[in-house]
């Protein structure tokens, strides 16, 4: 009787081989701005645990973002708004090492969540503190206003920081459901002016939410050193974010219409991950006749 080979790696399963290409350098706020500058567009998704994460990063995803989706996607909650720091550590954590484990590239966003950092900018760095030692090497932030002092006083101390304006999804009661923000002359004129608020006080990244895709590609003219990270706000940002489970077709509420399932003409994850890093750099995603308003 034959043993088997043994096969490297877990019983459960191997992390793939980190990607052979040979442009893979590290990606890091000044290559983000060498890229803006060329004109190449910013391939992000969200990812929660190691294996998705290594996956990305092999796919050439640039930048994976923790977010606290994973209180939907991962916990069943309905809505961000019940996510833990501790929990966003603990994603973070098994991201990074994923990631660290294939000698990946992508530049790693976490999310505070809701109530991490609203009581004062020194519970904010508590906070990002403890998510950069988790493997973070940038926060993101919800809101605009009340947040800039913040975001200056986190950059003032090392703490890269994205900011998230639009549809935030930590504030949906407030905002009284999943809509697109900035519609009118008034809210666009406040999405601006909180934007350019958010670059001056040093955000190096913007993710725009479910805005108009004109006032998306306006404010990202308007945003040298901030690059706009759009979801549903068309395809004049600097780049593109997507919930990983979403372009995977697996939702397990109501699909958003800025949505595009990159598995169904896909044979495997890594295929339809690599199929929207394509479609985001060509400019093929989003189609701005079908996922934008
Ligand atoms: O939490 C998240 O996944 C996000 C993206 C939708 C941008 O904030």
């Amino acid at each position: 009787m034959t043993t088997p080979a043994a096969t490297p790696g877990t019983p459960y399963g191997t992390l793939p081989p980190a990607s052979p290409l040979p442009q893979r350098r590290p990606i890091s706020l000044p290559r983000l701005a060498q890229m803006r500058e060329a004109g190449e567009k910013i391939a992000m998704l969200t990812a929660y645990d190691a294996t998705f994460a290594a996956v990305a990063d092999a796919a050439g995803v640039e930048c994976i973002l923790v977010g606290d989706s994973l209180g939907m996607v991962c916990q069943g909650l309905s809505s961000t708004v019940g996510v833990t720091l501790e929990t966003m550590c603990h994603h973070m954590d098994s991201v990074s090492r994923g990631v660290r484990r294939v000698q990946g590239t992508a530049w790693l966003i976490g999310d505070l969540p809701f109530g991490s950092y609203h009581e004062s900018p020194e519970q904010a760095l508590r906070s990002a503190v403890r998510l950069m030692q988790a493997g973070a090497h940038m926060v993101k932030i919800e809101g605009g206003g009340w947040t800039a002092p913040t975001v200056r006083f986190l950059v003032e101390r090392g703490v890269p920081v994205c900011a998230h304006l639009g549809l935030t999804p930590q504030t949906v009661h407030a905002l009284g459901g999943y809509r697109v923000q900035g519609k009118d002359e008034a809210a666009a004129a406040l999405l601006r002016r909180q934007a350019l608020e958010l670059q001056d006080a040093g955000a190096a990244m913007l993710v725009l939410e479910m805005v108009p895709a004109k006032l998306a590609a306006s404010l990202t003219l308007e945003l040298p050193h901030c690059h706009t990270i759009g979801i549903g706000a068309g395809k004049g940002t600097a780049g593109q974010v997507l919930v990983l489970h979403d372009m995977l077709g697996m939702n397990l509420g109501k699909m958003p219409r800025f949505v595009h399932d990159f598995m169904h003409d896909a044979g495997s994850v890594k295929g339809a991950i690599e199929a929207y890093v394509h479609a985001v750099k060509q400019g093929q995603f989003p189609d701005d006749a079908v996922h934008a308003w």
